[in-house]
């Protein structure tokens, strides 16, 4: 009789946002008549730029004509898009070669996939709160995962002590859910661990286009890191591409453990899992690192970090603490009176029918937080935070 993969009942019973999208649509159905104001799961709200849907229009026109088609795509990336990312980092003075950038589906699915590269039996730290995927996919996969945790006490930013101990090590930064954003000497201090201890870091940098300011966006500028880290980035929250799926991944050639090369690993596991990536998105992708795509790219994020401010000013305004919301599209609040966040998010969808992200489903250290997203229309951003602002005068 087969055995199921039993690491399964080891998860939670359903995952965080499938949880959240079932007790809104059950809320939706007994109150059909009132609208509900979304600030939870970071999903966009505007619409592809125009650079972007042009390269879509243009692309599925070469695949109408016989001798513009295009079959299967290299496994790894089309050419014109590894040197479109590769491009990208070097504005920032990173390197890399075309080839040690792999294209994917996005970050989420990334993330996942990515462990079949390491022994099931290597460890995985992960400070928390964490955006729930790292987790669940590692207990999936059957690894021990263990965790550090950051609060207010470290500026939601963790560093190494004496006691850390990871083979695989997961960091985000701009963070998911806290917003917090490492500086080079704390990354640094991340790196030098990785290398002494033989880890791998992988650096989930999905948020990094919203950082302002001198803070690294890649891993990659810390000198060290091409000999231990894996960047997992994403076009979803850059460039709007949740629906439309398409991201990056950044495996140096320096990489290496055990005697084998993981750069080279990847290309093995890429070549037989995947038929590549639709022809017609990378080249959608690749209009989003040109100059016109750049600036049309920025303008969404300047929407996004404007509904921030309406969030952060509408907080201040209810005196209430909150990080994030300057280098991230997220923004972490406190939760009024010392409530629980799952009685918060329960409190809000009943009263105000504003859904946030209840900081318990980002791991035990995320209780008495609760997230908003900043990636909703505009107006209805006004309204759920002039909303929330009198809810908790209110307690
Ligand atoms: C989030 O809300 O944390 C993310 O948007 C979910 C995701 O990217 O999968």
């Amino acid at each position: 009789m087969l055995t199921p993969n039993r690491n399964y009942a080891n998860l939670k019973d359903s995952y965080l946002f499938f949880r959240i999208s079932k007790q809104v649509a059950a809320y939706r159905a007994k109150h059909p008549d009132l609208p509900v104001y979304r600030l939870g799961i970071g999903d966009v709200s505007r619409p592809l730029c125009g650079a972007v849907i042009e390269a879509l229009h243009h692309a599925v026109e070469d695949q109408a004509a016989a001798d513009t088609f295009h079959g299967y795509t290299p496994e790894c990336g089309i050419p014109e898009f590894r040197l479109a990312v590769a491009g990208y980092y070097a504005r920032r003075g990173v390197q890399p070669d075309p080839e040690e950038i792999f294209v994917s589906s996005g970050a989420s699915d990334e993330l996942g996939d990515i462990l079949d590269l390491f022994d099931p039996a290597s460890a995985a730290l992960v400070t928390q709160p964490a955006y729930p995927a790292y987790v669940d996919a590692s207990i999936m996969a059957g690894r021990k995962v263990s965790f550090l945790s950051a609060g207010s006490e470290n500026d939601f930013l963790p560093l190494p002590g004496k006691d850390t101990d990871a083979d695989l090590l997961y960091l985000c930064s701009p963070n998911n859910p806290t917003g917090a954003v490492y500086n080079r000497e704390q990354l640094q201090q991340w790196v030098d661990f990785a290398n002494d201890r033989g880890a791998v870091i992988l650096f989930d940098a999905a948020y990094e286009a919203f950082i302002e300011g001198d803070l690294p966006h890649s891993i990659f500028e810390i000198p060290g890191a091409e000999k231990c880290a894996i960047e997992i980035c994403s076009l979803s929250k850059t460039a709007g591409f949740t629906g439309t799926r398409l991201g990056y991944t950044v495996i140096p050639k320096a990489l290496e453990r055990g005697g084998m090369n993981l750069n080279a690993m990847w290309v093995r596991n890429r070549t037989t899992k995947t038929n590549g990536i639709s022809y017609i998105l990378q080249k959608a992708g690749i209009a989003v690192f040109t100059g016109k795509g750049q600036r049309q790219i920025y303008e969404n994020i300047r929407y996004y970090k404007q509904n921030a401010r309406v969030l952060m000013e509408a907080l201040d305004r209810a005196g209430i603490r909150y990080w994030g919301g300057k280098n991230a599209p997220y923004i972490w609040m406190a939760c009024p009176k010392g409530m629980k966040s799952w009685d918060f998010f329960d409190l809000m969808l009943d009263r105000i029918q504003v859904i946030g992200t209840p900081g318990e489903g980002f791991g035990a250290s995320g209780e008495g937080f609760f997230r908003l997203s900043s990636f909703g229309d505009a107006k209805e951003t006004r309204i759920a935070a002039e909303r929330i602002q009198s809810l908790v005068q209110g307690l």
